[in-house]
């Protein structure tokens, strides 16, 4: 099937913030490609949007893999003709010790959080030139800028995700196809941060924290007005990330203070493998 609308494929779109933003976009019109690992999850998500009367499909897709992700661009262009939109959002973070964590997971994390959003870009990109339009929005963290605990892997690839949007959107925005990357402080109402605490029976703060519905809006805002770059923080987002590559001591202590530091121990002794065996 072909069709005129504008298609959006959403990443991580079987839980989290994922499933607000593939909401969002739906409900702006798209269609929408929906992938993750999670079959179940999807599918019933792409029911949900078709009930309201959304054109949705689900792809079942691990990211990490090079064939999973050819795979999902055959289905997305064969379903609707052409993507135009991305939104790279799944990622995420095992939340575990760096020297703790064999090579391979490290690098399972980099390649999760920004190869496979490079890689979906790569493969889809020659379409979105020839047709002279497409926007790549990629979702980031300030996790290496604020210097969060226990990181080290999620940090370097999200940071690498700024940097690749800010060059991908340089080079063919020309031709067309723009890029921008939403920098996510902590987020409340869904996603892993909220996961988390929920497990460990922690408040969620709304102090400090916004809605993953934010995150949603920041996308289509992202997408309609052209935006490079949204950090979705409470206060100013943008200044504060600046401010904290300004000064370096400054992340560690507002995490001191906020009890981050304390929180994230607590979150790698509970995330650490049953029997106390590490890699
Ligand atoms: N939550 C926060 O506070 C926060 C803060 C800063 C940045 N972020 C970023 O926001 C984005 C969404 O995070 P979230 O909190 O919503 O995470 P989440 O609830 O853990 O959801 C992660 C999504 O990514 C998918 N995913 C993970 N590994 C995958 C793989 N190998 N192949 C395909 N899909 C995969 C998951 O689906 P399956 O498991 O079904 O594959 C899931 O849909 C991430 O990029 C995260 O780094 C979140």
């Amino acid at each position: 099937m072909t069709t005129t609308a504008e298609t959006a494929l959403v990443t991580g779109a079987s839980r989290g913030i994922g499933q607000y933003i593939a909401r969002s976009m739906a409900k702006a019109g798209y269609n929408v490609v929906l992938a993750s690992r999670s079959a179940t999850a999807i599918e019933a998500l792409a029911d949900e949007l078709r009930s309201k009367g959304a054109a949705a499909m689900a792809v079942p897709t691990d990211l990490t893999h090079a064939d999973s992700l050819e795979a999902l661009v055959a289905a997305s262009e064969r379903e609707f003709g052409h993507v135009d939109v991305i939104v790279n959002n799944a990622g995420g973070d095992p939340q575990r010790e760096f020297d703790q964590m064999s090579w391979a997971e490290n690098e399972q994390i980099f390649r999760l959080n920004v190869l496979a959003p490079m890689q979906l870009t790569h493969l889809l990109l020659p379409g979105m030139l020839r047709r002279g339009r497409g926007h790549i929005v990629n979702v980031s963290s300030i996790a290496g800028r604020v210097g969060f605990p226990y990181t080290e892997a999620y940090a370097a690839a999200k940071d690498g995700l700024i940097g690749f949007t800010r060059v991908l959107r340089g080079d063919y925005r020309g031709r067309g196809v723009s890029a921008s990357v939403i920098v996510l402080g902590a987020i409340r109402d869904a996603g892993q941060g909220q996961r988390t605490s929920d497990e460990l029976g922690l408040a969620m703060p709304r102090f400090g924290t916004s809605p993953a519905s934010a995150v949603a809006a920041a996308v289509l805002t992202a997408v309609r007005k052209d935006r490079p770059e949204i950090v979705v923080m409470p206060g100013p987002g943008r200044l504060m990330k600046a401010l904290l590559d300004l000064f370096w001591g400054l992340g560690p202590s507002m995490n001191r203070m906020a009890g981050a530091d304390a929180t994230m121990r607590r979150v790698i002794e509970h995330r650490k493998p049953a029997g106390g065996e590490e890699a």
